[in-house]
């Protein structure tokens, strides 16, 4: 029997990414919004904009037409910005197969709706299995053939099952769940951790700052994520802690350049327009405050970064506030 054709739509790094990797196991066509950069793919294998001169696999097809990436999909893979998300799956429902399943490569939260992004395919393609693929995955150590490993979470274990073949490669290792939303809500989240971490490193505040900081953050992801429905193993593993040690420390990291940034006194725009990429965190800052609040979690990190990146506070003074007395201190 044959092997199911992928559509990834999202022509960023990791969009890219995965469609490179997707493309070794099956036929895959990558949707870029932009033309050129889908005729450097056909023509090159290369994606610059993003990735350099790394190079894909060249039985990676590109098109900027979106309808007819996704006409013979048998699995879409959304690689899209969280913001966008739901402007695209809009575009492509009419033209994809009924229930093919969804698989959301996206660590962000809807701002206005507050949503994860397998809640957005539900309520646009309602029917379509939804589910998310995350962990440490930096995609330009995962092009260039570094051992990495990511979960695939599905609401089945016969569909992570059939789908865990297309995204795996001897160097890059897929493992299966059924938690949707522990893997989503820890992917989310640990991009607002890694800003925090990044105003640290960029205030020299240290080692054992850095490790106090992530270690917390930890907890501040699990106890949310379980409030919200997800497995509390989930944030121990690959898509948790895993996800939340690579976006903390690594200097390819766009949330913890952002966090670097605001440290050296720049403002989040200037950070982000220099980087010319989206940093998932700055918007998801403002949701996981919001959703703490109504679930009653206590996110101390997560307020201070609201802080931050929504309310003008200072980073020395976030830094302080996060060594004010607390009570409890569970
Ligand atoms: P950034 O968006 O901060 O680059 O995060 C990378 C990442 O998600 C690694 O798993």
């Amino acid at each position: 029997s044959r092997t199911p054709n992928v559509a990834v739509l999202g022509g960023g790094s990791w969009g890219t990414t995965v469609a490179s990797i997707c493309a070794r196991n099956t036929r895959t066509v990558l949707w870029s919004r932009n033309a050129a950069a889908a005729d450097e793919i056909n023509t090159q294998h290369t994606n610059s904009r993003y990735l350099g001169d790394l190079p894909l696999t060249d039985t990676l097809r590109s098109t900027a037409d979106i309808a007819e990436a996704v006409s013979d999909a048998d699995v879409l893979v959304m690689g899209v910005p969280s913001q966008s998300f739901r402007s695209v799956l809009q575009e492509v429902a009419e033209h994809v197969r009924p229930w093919i399943p969804v698989v959301s490569l996206v660590k962000g939260l809807e701002q206005s709706s507050r949503m994860r992004m397998t809640d957005i395919v539900q309520a646009v393609m309602p029917g379509h299995p939804a589910g998310v693929l995350a962990g440490p995955n930096i995609a330009r150590e995962v092009v260039q053939g570094f051992a990495a490993a990511a979960t695939i979470a599905m609401p089945d274990h016969g569909t992570a099952q059939m789908l865990q073949p297309l995204f795996g490669t001897s160097r890059f290792r897929v493992y299966t769940t059924t938690d949707v939303v522990g893997v989503e809500v820890a992917g989310a989240l640990k991009n607002v951790f890694a800003i925090a971490t990044g105003i640290g490193d960029g205030l020299n505040a240290g080692d054992n700052t850095r490790a106090m900081v992530i270690t917390r953050s930890l907890r501040e992801l699990a106890k949310l994520g379980t409030a919200m429905g997800g497995q509390t193993e989930t944030f121990a593993g690959l898509a948790g802690m895993g996800d939340l040690i690579a976006t903390c420390t690594s200097p390819h990291s766009r949330n913890r350049r952002v966090g670097i940034g605001l440290a050296q006194g720049k403002t989040v725009e200037e950070v982000c327009t220099e980087m010319g990429q989206v940093a998932e965190g700055v918007k998801t800052s403002g949701v996981v405050v919001k959703l703490s609040a109504e679930l009653g979690v206590d996110m101390p990190i997560a307020n201070e970064m609201d802080a931050v990146l929504n309310n003008g506070q200072p980073v020395e003074e976030a830094y302080r506030g996060l060594l004010r007395q607390r009570p409890g201190h569970e």
